[in-house]
């Protein structure tokens, strides 16, 4: 099977590692990838958001599936475009419908499927006007929680300890801080607890459980400063205990995949629930409708199945009968990022990494080859993965991996997991 991944970051890294380990995978192809997915098959200079050239390079290269990493292309509708034109009859496509990815691509749609489907989630009131809004923050506690409806590349949630903070913060928004997609905001009653991520697959009618992982998404030690893409994952999540992972089935993913079902919305693919353990019961914090970044990182080197295998029987409808086989031990990831990310930051620095080290992982996030040389092309820049028979031994795998790579202004967090 010739395959086509979507994306650029340490997933698609980590996607693109695992199907260069799958018999089933004859050629892969990656766009438009870094310097890591290069040296598991073909980077294509290919935008993810540029349908018709997609549709071109299939066509020309007999792809027959098509992975699609990020949420942007997924939200624009990619699966509607490939299911919608008959010369695309042989791509397969992994990814939900424009409909289904409704689920990250509007946070008020997920409110109110929640609402629908009796799910638990924080107590909310969606907004278009400052007037409406301001009386709602008054009816709720601080912390207040405004989130931008639309996609708003992870930068859309923003939590204020005042009300007139708050107010202020709502109005920036509705006046278009984040374009069209805070024109609509959603205010949230705030949530107390810690936060886990369970990913399933699912046909639309069957799902499996991936191993479930928790990641750390501020900038500095101990949960402080602004929030980035994600520092570091564990899995297993210690605290997600078999009381609580039965909780999260029942309450939580069954309602999902049933209501996608009993609502005719065409999902197949990855559902990544964003939850909370409020005092042993979880809540949902946010849908994605794709894998997590850097949760993949940790929680595909723990998945023993082969991808390509999981996703025909997903294509089948024929999830039900696999069995999904993980690797116990602990898998930790650390990433690198670049000096002044989350904010400003440098492109095009020079990278020096160590030779291959047995038990870790480097998954490349914002690199890229240019002259030859290894350099820097993002905020985010390497996730370093490694296993242990702990979270301490894991974590401490990768930070000594972490130390030995060069490059200016290299930035990781000391504390992955140091809280569980
Ligand atoms: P989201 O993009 O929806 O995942 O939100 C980003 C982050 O904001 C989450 O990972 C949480 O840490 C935090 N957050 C979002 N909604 C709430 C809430 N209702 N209560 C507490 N924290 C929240
Ligand atoms: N790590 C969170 C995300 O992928 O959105």
């Amino acid at each position: 099977m010739n395959i086509l991944l979507l994306g650029g970051g340490g997933r698609e890294h980590t996607f693109a590692w695992k199907f260069s380990n799958d018999p089933g995978c004859t050629r892969l192809f990656i766009a438009p990838g870094n310097a890591g997915t290069a040296e598991c098959g073909t980077n294509i200079d290919l935008g993810v958001n540029d349908f018709p050239a997609i549709k071109e390079f299939c066509l020309k290269n007999d792809i027959h599936m098509l992975v699609v990493g990020p949420e942007e292309p997924l939200v624009r509708g990619i699966v509607d475009f490939f299911k919608n034109d008959p010369e695309l009859n042989g791509v397969a496509v992994i990814g939900p419908s424009a409909a289904g990815a409704q689920l990250e691509g509007s946070k008020a749609f997920a409110k109110k499927f929640m609402e629908r489907h009796d799910i638990p989630t924080a107590r909310y009131r969606e907004v278009s006007n400052l007037e409406d809004g301001v009386a709602f923050l008054k009816s709720l506690q601080a912390p207040y929680v405004l989130k931008a409806d639309g996609l708003a590349a992870g930068k859309g949630v923003l939590i204020l300890d005042d009300l007139a903070e708050a107010s202020a913060a709502l109005e920036t928004m509705l006046a278009g801080q984040f374009g069209e997609a805070s024109r609509r905001v959603v205010i949230e009653e705030f949530l107390s607890g810690i936060e886990y991520s369970v990913f399933v697959l699912t046909d639309g009618q069957h799902y499996k459980i991936l191993p479930e992982a928790k990641d750390y998404k501020r900038i500095g030690e101990g949960d402080t400063g602004l929030n980035t893409g994600g520092m570091g994952a564990v899995s297993p999540v210690p605290f997600v205990t078999p009381e609580l992972w039965e909780k999260t089935e029942t309450r939580v993913i069954k309602p999902t995949v049933a209501g996608l079902a009993a609502e005719k919305i065409d999902y197949l693919g990855f559902i990544f629930f964003g939850l909370i353990n409020v005092n042993g019961d979880p809540y949902v914090i946010e849908y994605n409708c794709r894998m997590g970044d850097p949760e993949t990182e940790v929680v595909f080197p723990r998945l023993k199945n082969h991808l390509v295998d999981l996703f025909q029987q997903t294509l089948n409808g024929q999830l039900a009968s696999v069995h999904v086989d993980t690797e116990p031990e602990v898998a930790a990831t650390v990433m690198l990022t670049a000096g002044g990310y989350p904010e400003q930051y440098r492109k095009g620095d020079r990278m020096v990494l160590p030779q291959p080290l047995p038990g870790s992982l480097f998954l490349h996030a914002g690199t890229k080859i240019a002259g030859g040389q290894l350099v820097t092309n993002g905020g985010r820049v390497l996730a370093i993965t490694s296993f242990g028979k702990t979270i301490d031994e894991a974590v401490g795998k990768s930070l000594a991996a972490a130390e030995t790579v060069k490059f200016e202004g290299k930035y990781f967090r000391r504390d992955i997991g140091k809280d569980l």
